[in-house]
């Protein structure tokens, strides 16, 4: 009797995960508010303030690989991962799309290929900053 219980109990696991793994969009949103909003919404020390559309048009321009990967390796005001280090990739970049679109942006959560090339600019950047 203990396996088809062990079973859908796997079963009810694995499309709770799958289930997440489509919400991203609102998880960048509440990582945006548990992390992010701080200095994002007042804009302390020259943050890019939420919305602010003339702000963020640069930042779109540079595009979404340079602006996720230097923000979370950090630059100026803006701490590596927003200040929280157990803070993963896939959350950081997910608030960086919150926040782009929230302010003129119509990006998406990176597929694996871009997720490479975010890799790449992070490794990049911080060889730079150690010389
Ligand atoms: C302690 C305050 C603070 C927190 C918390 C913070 N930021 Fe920032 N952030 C800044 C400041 C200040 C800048 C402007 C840096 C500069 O260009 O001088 C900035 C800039 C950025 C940029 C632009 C980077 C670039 O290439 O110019 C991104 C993207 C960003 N933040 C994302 C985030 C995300 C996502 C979070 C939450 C996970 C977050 N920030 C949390 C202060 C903060």
């Amino acid at each position: 009797m203990i396996r088809p219980i062990t079973a859908s109990y796997f079963i009810g696991v694995c499309s709770l995960l799958l289930f997440s793994g489509t919400s991203l969009a609102n998880s960048g949103e509440s990582i945006y508010q548990q992390v992010c909003a701080s200095c994002h919404t007042p804009g302390v020390a020259g943050a890019p303030k939420l919305g602010d559309k003339a702000k963020w048009a640069a930042l779109i321009k540079e595009g979404q690989v340079q602006i996720t990967a230097h923000g979370y390796v950090g630059v100026r005001g803006m701490p590596a991962k927003g200040g929280r280090p157990d803070l993963g990739i896939n959350d950081f970049a997910a608030s960086v799309v919150y926040m782009a679109n929230q302010s003129g942006a119509s990006w998406k959560n990176p597929d694996d290929a871009m997720l490479k090339k975010i890799d790449a600019e992070i490794q990049r950047r911080q060889a730079q900053l150690r010389k």
